[in-house]
C-alpha cells in the first residue's frame, strides 16, 4: 500500500470488513466518562488469524487511562501473538477519521508483521467510508533499537 486512500467499506475484503465490524463493536464497550470520545480497535494477528479487540478505558486520575489500541495489544501479546497483520480502528466521530495517537503508533510498531509493516484501516461508526493506510505511513523512520545492526561495538 503506497498511499493512504479512502474507499467504500463494501469494496474491502470480507476479512477487513469483519475486522472493522469488530472494532466498531468494541467501541461500544469504551469506558470514557471523562472525554465521551469512544474508540474501538481490532487487531488481526498473523499466525492463525486470531483477532483481539480493545476499547479506550479512562480513569479519574487521567494518567492510568489507556487508548483502545493499547488495550488490545496486551491481549494479543499475552496470548503469544506478537505479529500483527491488520489493525482496524473506529472512533465515535462521524465526520472525520481518527488515527492512532503517537504512543499507540510506537506501541504497534513493536509488533509489525513479517513484511515489516501493519495495514491500518480507519473507520467511522456508520462504516461507510474507510481510510486505508499502514503503520509505515503513520510512523515513518520509527525508532528501532536492540537490533544486531544497531548495536554499538
Ligand atoms: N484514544 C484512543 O483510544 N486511541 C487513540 O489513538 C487516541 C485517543 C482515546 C483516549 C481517550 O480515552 C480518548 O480517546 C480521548 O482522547
Amino acid at each position: 500500500m503506497d498511499n493512504e486512500q479512502i474507499v467504500d467499506f463494501s469494496s474491502l475484503d470480507e476479512s477487513v470488513q469483519e475486522l472493522l465490524r469488530r472494532a466498531a463493536e468494541a467501541r461500544l464497550r469504551a469506558y470514557c466518562p471523562y472525554s465521551n470520545f469512544s474508540v474501538g480497535a481490532a487487531i488481526l494477528t498473523e499466525r492463525d488469524g486470531q483477532v483481539y479487540t480493545g476499547c479506550n478505558i479512562e480513569n479519574a486520575a487521567l494518567s492510568p487511562s489507556i487508548c483502545a489500541e493499547r488495550a488490545a495489544v496486551p491481549k494479543a501479546v499475552s496470548e503469544g501473538y506478537t505479529k500483527f497483520k491488520i489493525v482496524a480502528i473506529v472512533a465515535h466521530q462521524q465526520n472525520s477519521f481518527t488515527g492512532p495517537c503517537g504512543v499507540c503508533r510506537q506501541t504497534l510498531s513493536e509488533f509489525r508483521g513479517s513484511d515489516g509493516d501493519i495495514k491500518v484501516y480507519l473507520g467511522k461508526p456508520t462504516l461507510d467510508k474507510v481510510l486505508c493506510t499502514s503503520l509505515s505511513q503513520l510512523l515513518p523512520l520509527s525508532f528501532v533499537s536492540y537490533k544486531e545492526d544497531s548495536v554499538v561495538t
